[in-house]
């Protein structure tokens, strides 16, 4: 860190239902401004709800990860090249076709269809927790078994797994995993994906992984470590968040009986709940990093080609030009124009999947146990402050 910048990233939460306070301090005093990284470097954050949109939804911001000068957010981060880039880092033209290619999987009618299957999913979670010892751990209950099962299925890869794909994804999100072993767990998940695809070439299965495979021969694209690499993303992206939001939901919830019994009195008001989840949480305020590749002016401040760039949704998310009472919970808000799906040609591809599921967990848990509680002081939660996706390890509740 250079003397310019006042903070390093990334900043230290004193509350573990806010943002750092550096991020309100930032935001309000110097929303553009510079802040050192782990490797050594620095890069500007961005923490107004306005600026944060413009920078996600312009292309001189680039996702290229590529390049050497895009912000490491971890010490000894690697950059992915050739076939284990997936659309996530890629910019146009190159990142339509990459998107498009999926997106078909993914529409609000697909999702619809699922509905069945991931309610009886969650039915039996909740089954197997009421059967087991109290309190018991919703996260290895509910949170983590909900979204694997759904994303595997969707995947076509064995749930059987799941033990296996946990424990290094854990690795890769981690933000003190050393480099070398960083980048052992992306190798071993990468190498488990391209394993199952090529036993899928032969006669593929009527799955997502299957379906690509036909399709993209069928354009004469198939490369199957291109493949492998979009089974991966897909296969992170899809159970790691989802995951930490139904369990950091739970414990607002249930901090907030009155917005709690709103849901459970009209369950059509679960949906703009699981929105003003996903404001006040946050979950991957960091993972929207870009490079700048030509001049641009936000919020005031000259930002240079060659610069890196945090979009800190987080920062956007309580931001009060874009959101009255900011910091506080509030279902009924309207908060669907918060940026933690990001924003622009990015925006989560799998924001339909994650509301879906979100929804039928909160509208079947709190109805199957109306006396859910938790079952340990919320200051002994053990909460991911040393992630780079924020979650809890564990959630012990009782009933
Ligand atoms: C992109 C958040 C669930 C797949 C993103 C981005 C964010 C995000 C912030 C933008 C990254 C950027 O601009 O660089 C979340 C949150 C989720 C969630 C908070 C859950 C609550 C999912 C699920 C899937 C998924 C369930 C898939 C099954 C993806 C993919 C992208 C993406 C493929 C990259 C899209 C692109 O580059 O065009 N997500 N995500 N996400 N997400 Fe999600």
């Amino acid at each position: 860190m250079t003397t310019v910048e006042k903070h390093e990233f990334p900043m230290t939460r004193t509350c573990p239902f806010a943002p750092p306070p550096a991020y309100e301090e930032i935001r309000e005093e110097d929303p553009v401004s510079k802040v050192g990284l782990p490797d050594g470097g620095w890069a500007w954050v961005v923490t107004r709800h306005e600026d944060v949109r413009t920078v996600l939804n312009d292309r001189r911001f680039s996702a290229d990860r590529q390049h050497p000068d895009f912000p490491q957010l971890v010490k000894g981060g690697f950059r992915r090249k050739g076939d284990e880039r997936t659309m996530i880092t890629m910019d146009a033209p190159e990142h339509g076709p990459a998107r498009k290619a999926v997106l078909g999987e993914f529409t609000v009618r697909r999702m619809e269809a699922l509905r069945p299957r991931i309610q009886e999913i969650v039915d039996g979670q909740i089954d197997a927790l009421l059967a087991g010892p109290k309190p018991g751990d919703l996260v290895e209950a509910l949170s983590l078994p909900v979204p694997s099962l759904v994303i595997c299925e969707m995947l076509g890869v064995p749930y059987a797994d799941h033990g296996f794909f946990q424990e290094h994804t854990a690795k890769l999100i981690k933000r003190a995993t050393p480099p070398e072993e960083r980048r052992a767990a992306f190798d071993t998940i990468r190498g488990y994906m391209e394993d199952l695809i090529a036993k899928k070439e032969e006669n593929p299965s009527d799955d997502l992984l299957g379906r690509q495979i036909v399709k993209l021969r069928e354009d004469g694209t198939y490369r199957r470590a291109s493949l492998a690499a979009t089974g991966f993303l897909l296969l992170v992206a899809g159970h790691e968040t989802t995951a930490n939001m139904i369990s950091l939901s739970t414990v607002a919830f249930l901090r907030n009986p009155e917005q709690l019994a709103a849901i459970k009195a009209d369950p059509g008001k679960t949906l703009d709940a699981v929105e003003e989840m996903l404001r006040y949480w946050t979950i991957v305020d960091a993972a929207t990093a870009r490079l700048c590749v030509e001049d641009v002016e936000v919020g005031g401040q000259l930002i240079k080609a060659g610069e890196g760039v945090l979009a800190l949704g987080y920062a956007a998310n309580r931001d009060p030009r874009a959101f009255e009472n900011a910091d506080e919970l509030d279902i009924e808000r309207g908060a669907r124009h918060h940026v933690a799906f990001g924003f622009g040609p990015h925006q989560c591809l799998g924001q339909n999947l994650a509301r879906m599921e979100l929804q039928i967990v909160f509208d079947t848990l709190f109805r199957r146990i109306p006396t859910l509680a938790l079952g340990a002081d919320v200051d002994d939660l053990p909460f991911k402050d040393d992630a780079n996706i924020y979650g809890l390890y564990r959630l012990p509740v009782t009933w």
